[in-house]
C-alpha cells in the first residue's frame, strides 16, 4: 500500500514512529522504498552530498526536477517529498509555479524552509492541492543568516518562538512539520502542540518520524560527522540490511539514542 499523508497522520495518532530518508536517484529510491522507508526526501542536500558544494544554495529548480523524476521512477510506494531550492519560493507566484513543476515530476509534497513569513505561500500552495512540509529549526538555506550550521531554539525565548511558528504554519495549512537540530525537549513540545506529523533530524526521540541524509546513515559522507548521525552500515556489509535496520530502529524508537540528541 502506498504511503500517503493519511498514513503519516495515522502513525501520529497511534503514537508510532515512521522513517524517512533522502534519496536522489532511481536505484537508491527503489532500495530505500523496498526497505520500508515511509517518506523519501529529494533534499537540496544533494548540493552538498552529490555536487560537493559547501551549502545547499547553488541547487537549481532544473536540478531538483531532474532528481525528483529519477526518484519517482524507482519509488515503490513511499511518499515522495521534494525540497523547494533556495529562492524558488521567494514570492507566492514563484512558489506556485515551481511547486507545480516538482509535483509534475513526481513529488507528492514539497518542503519549504522558513518561519511565519511563509504563511501566505503555504496557504496558497495547500489550497491549490500541493501538500506542504514546513522546515523549522536549523534551516540550511539560512546558513549565511545563522553564521553557520548551529543548533536552534536553545534558549526559552527562541523555543517559544519556534513553537509559535509551528502552530502558525500548521494553521496556514502545513501538512507536516520538519525540525532540524533543535533540543529534544523543544521538539517534544512542538510535536505535542501541533496535530500535523512532525519529522525530526537531530531533534531527539519524541518526534513522530525521523529523517537522515542517506549518505550520512551509510557512513559515506566525507568530513565532520554531525552528532545526530548514526552509520547503519557499520554493523553489516549489506546496504539493504542497513536500510532495514534504520527503519526498525526508528519504529522501535531505539534511534535516535541519547548520544545523537541535543539536550539544550
Ligand atoms: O535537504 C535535506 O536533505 C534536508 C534534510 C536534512 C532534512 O532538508
Amino acid at each position: 500500500m502506498a504511503v500517503t499523508i493519511n498514513t503519516l497522520r495515522e502513525f501520529k495518532q497511534k503514537g508510532e514512529a515512521f522513517a524517512a530518508l533522502t534519496s536522489y536517484d532511481a536505484t537508491f529510491s527503489q532500495a530505500v522504498s523496498e526497505a520500508g522507508v515511509h517518506v523519501i526526501l529529494i533534499g537540496d542536500s544533494l548540493g552538498m552530498v552529490l555536487q560537493g558544494h559547501d551549502s545547499t544554495l547553488p541547487v537549481t529548480m532544473d536540478q531538483m526536477v531532474y532528481h525528483v523524476s529519477c526518484v519517482a521512477k524507482g519509488n515503490r510506494g513511499s511518499l515522495i517529498m521534494a525540497d523547494m531550492p533556495f529562492m524558488s519560493y521567494g514570492t507566492v507566484e514563484s512558489a506556485l509555479e515551481n511547486a507545480a513543476e516538482l509535483m509534475r515530476a513526481g513529488a507528492h509534497m514539497v518542503k519549504l524552509e522558513g518561519t511565519d513569513w511563509m504563511k501566505e505561500t503555504i496557504t496558497a500552495l495547500t489550497e491549490r492541492a500541493v501538500p506542504v512540509c514546513a522546515h523549522l529549526g536549523l534551516t540550511p538555506q539560512f546558513v549565511n543568516k545563522f553564521g553557520g550550521y548551529k543548533v536552534q531554539g536553545r534558549d526559552e525565548k527562541a523555543a517559544e518562538m519556534m513553537i509559535e511558528h509551528a502552530c502558525e504554519l500548521e494553521a496556514a495549512g502545513a501538512d507536516v512539520i520538519l525540525l532540524e537540530c533543535v533540543p529534544a525537549p523543544l521538539a517534544a513540545r512542538i510535536a505535542q502542540a501541533v496535530r500535523a506529523p512532525v519529522i525530526g533530524i537531530g531533534a531527539g526521540p519524541d518526534t513522530d518520524g525521523q529523517i537522515l541524509v542517506l549518505h550520512d546513515m551509510l557512513g559515506i559522507t566525507s568530513g565532520r560527522k554531525p552528532r545526530f548521525v548514526k552509520n547503519f552500515l557499520a554493523e553489516t556489509d549489506s546496504i539493504q540490511d542497513a536500510l532495514q535496520a534504520y527503519v526498525k530502529a526508528v519504529g522501535e524508537r531505539t534511534f535516535p539514542a541519547e548520544e545523537h540528541t541535543f539536550k539544550a
